[in-house]
């Protein structure tokens, strides 16, 4: 099969490419390794910055966040029992985020490409990205039992941090800079109404949770738990008592407890590959970079990635200039460090640290105060959490 640009990996990221190139004339065909109900049921983050939801609506897959999504103008930050809420739209002139899980956006972005979108083949496995710095990169993939091949233009690899594309880097053309931080999150899904109207980021006595939600039934919770920990050892009711007291304040705020769907642990790390371009290989999202989930950066991040690669490659396509795509990895790269160090400092200054000591601890407390006592620090806050800027 030959196409303009192959794309490696189904999830949001090359889904989103998808359409915004096939909106703009280009062909491209994406090769999704998984089947459609796995890739629809993959659990991730539902925190969309303003910039997320432009470009989904304006790519047509806006209908439905419009009517389930949740506004949301700002979080509250939980510390010494105290409540305080961070409101956005008055700190960044007028700014918000939505919730809309991601395994929503994926379910739009797939019955667009279905229905009359360029080829998605489901449980198409990628084997290798090869010749990226010829004019004629290849995709090597198994589909329907047989060994093919994808002759593209350009690949672009958003196939996340296990995927083919990252490998066909060679040695010595790129440089993976790294961080893994000494907890996990424990996350849950309940059935059950969120216990309040927005997010809570709560540094707790012994450590950090966070109050998410999914719906306005569904409520979605994590916990700071020592890394290796195993979900099993964490009954129920282990998991709304520890939830209860890391959320405690003082004055009436009570935790809806509910039926628990979905238990599982996640390690945090922090991950950028520079660059993201090898001759006509270029990566997008996990397949780049990877973010600790505070502050919920992955997703949008990755959608930032293919708002630039989908600019340069229509600027290609209709002038014939590489002048964009050619800036394409600091172009996102500046983005992506600057997400890398919010997301860093949000998860230094909640989470309890195990070799940490009384002094850590009142460093933190004194961060959160000064985001609660000062507009210039709030504001700082607000402006990365509902996101930067595109571009320089
Ligand atoms: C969610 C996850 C996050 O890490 C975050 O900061 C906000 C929301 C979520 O899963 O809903």
């Amino acid at each position: 099969m030959r196409t303009t640009v192959g794309i490696v990996g189904g999830g949001p990221a090359g889904l989103l490419l998808a359409r915004l190139l096939h909106r703009a004339g280009i062909d491209c065909v994406v090769l999704e390794n998984r089947s459609r109900a796995y890739a629809e049921r993959r659990q991730r983050a539902g925190m969309l910055e303003q910039g997320t939801v432009d470009v989904l609506r304006e790519c047509g897959a806006g209908d439905r966040l419009d009517v389930e999504g949740l506004p949301h103008r700002g979080i509250e930050l939980r510390f010494d029992r105290e409540r305080h809420h961070i409101d956005f739209p008055t700190l960044t002139g007028g700014r918000g985020v939505m919730i809309y899980p991601q395994t929503e956006i994926v379910k739009d972005l797939i019955a667009l490409q279905l229905a009359g979108g360029p080829p998605l083949l489901f449980e198409a496995e990628a084997l290798a990205v090869e010749s990226p710095l010829s004019d004629s990169p290849v995709v090597r993939y198994v589909h329907e039992g047989r060994e093919q091949t994808l002759d593209c233009d350009y690949v672009v690899g958003c196939d996340g941090d296990h995927g083919v594309s990252r490998a066909a880097f060679p040695a010595g053309t790129y440089r993976t800079y790294a961080h893994d931080y000494p907890y996990s999150w424990l996350g849950i899904l309940a059935d059950v109404p969120p216990s309040g109207g927005e997010l809570v980021y709560a540094r707790g006595a012994t450590g950090f949770a966070l109050h998410s939600m999914r719906s306005t039934t569904v409520s979605r919770l994590y916990l700071q738990v020592p890394n290796g920990t195993d979900p099993d050892d964490w009954s129920d009711e282990r998991i709304w008592d520890e939830l209860a007291a890391r959320f405690a304040v003082d004055g009436d705020w009570r935790l809806n407890r509910g039926t628990i769907t979905a238990k599982s642990v996640t390690s945090l790390r922090s991950r950028v590959h520079e660059p993201m371009r090898h001759g006509r290989l270029l990566l997008a999202g996990d397949a780049a970079h990877i973010v600790p989930p505070t502050g919920a950066k992955g997703l949008n991040l990755a959608v930032s990635d293919v708002r630039v690669l989908a600019r340069g490659l229509i600027e290609l396509h209709r002038t014939g200039s590489t002048q964009l795509l050619d800036h394409y990895s600091q172009l996102c790269l500046d983005r992506v460090w600057q997400a890398t160090r919010f997301s860093y400092d949000m998860t230094r200054m909640l989470h309890a640290q195990p070799d940490g000591d009384a002094f850590d601890h009142r460093i933190q407390l004194a961060r959160l105060r000064r985001i609660t006592t000062s507009r210039r620090a709030a504001a700082e806050l607000a402006a990365n959490y509902t996101g930067l800027p595109l571009g320089r």
